[in-house]
């Protein structure tokens, strides 16, 4: 067995520092030993996306990620996304009215996939082939994707649809 390490990192705006043992994923690390149990484990081996975060501000699959690989940096989890008023952020608001999740598993990992997207996007309109392409490597067994897609496609494209209320006659 190695020796563990101290490691810090900046997870959802805090700084925590812990032991980490050199061969610990990040997910356990975030789970287990910072009790962050909102980032989902399924298929440990980087397949079914339940367990992806943002590390400094891009999606990871943590399970395949060490947590001595995020010392120092970054780490946003499915606990850091509300407001800090506990209000919902708007991808997840959208999921609930659009029926985008049934048994939740999958959910975590689907709004940081999103949010990325949202980000990458910048106030860019997006169509729904490719809303379903960012989401194909977050597998659902329960929805069938297409209330996650409609979700999805509501939020990202609200402020065209903003817009072009704005500059009706
Ligand atoms: Fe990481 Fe499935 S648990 S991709
Ligand atoms: Fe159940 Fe996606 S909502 S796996």
């Amino acid at each position: 067995m190695h020796e563990a390490r101290t490691i810090s990192i900046e997870v959802n705006g805090v700084l925590r520092e812990a032991a980490a043992e050199p061969r610990i994923h990040l997910a356990d690390f975030l789970r287990h030993t910072l009790g962050l149990t909102g980032t989902h484990i399924g298929c440990e081996h980087g397949v079914c996306g339940a367990c992806t975060v943002l590390l400094d501000g891009a999606s990871v699959r943590s399970c395949l990620t060490l947590a001595v690989q995020a010392h120092g940096r970054t780490v946003t989890t499915i606990e850091g996304v509300a407001a800090p008023d506990g209000a919902l952020h708007p991808l997840q608001a959208a999921l609930a009215a659009h029926h985008g999740l049934q048994c939740g598993y999958c959910t975590p990992g689907v709004v940081m996939t999103l949010i990325e997207l949202q980000r990458e996007l910048d106030g860019q309109p997006i169509e729904e082939p490719a809303v379903r392409k960012a989401l194909a490597g977050n597998l659902c067994r329960c929805t069938g994707y297409q209330g996650m897609v409609d979700a999805a496609l509501s939020v990202l494209n609200a402020q065209q649809t903003t817009a072009m209320e704005g500059s009706a006659p």
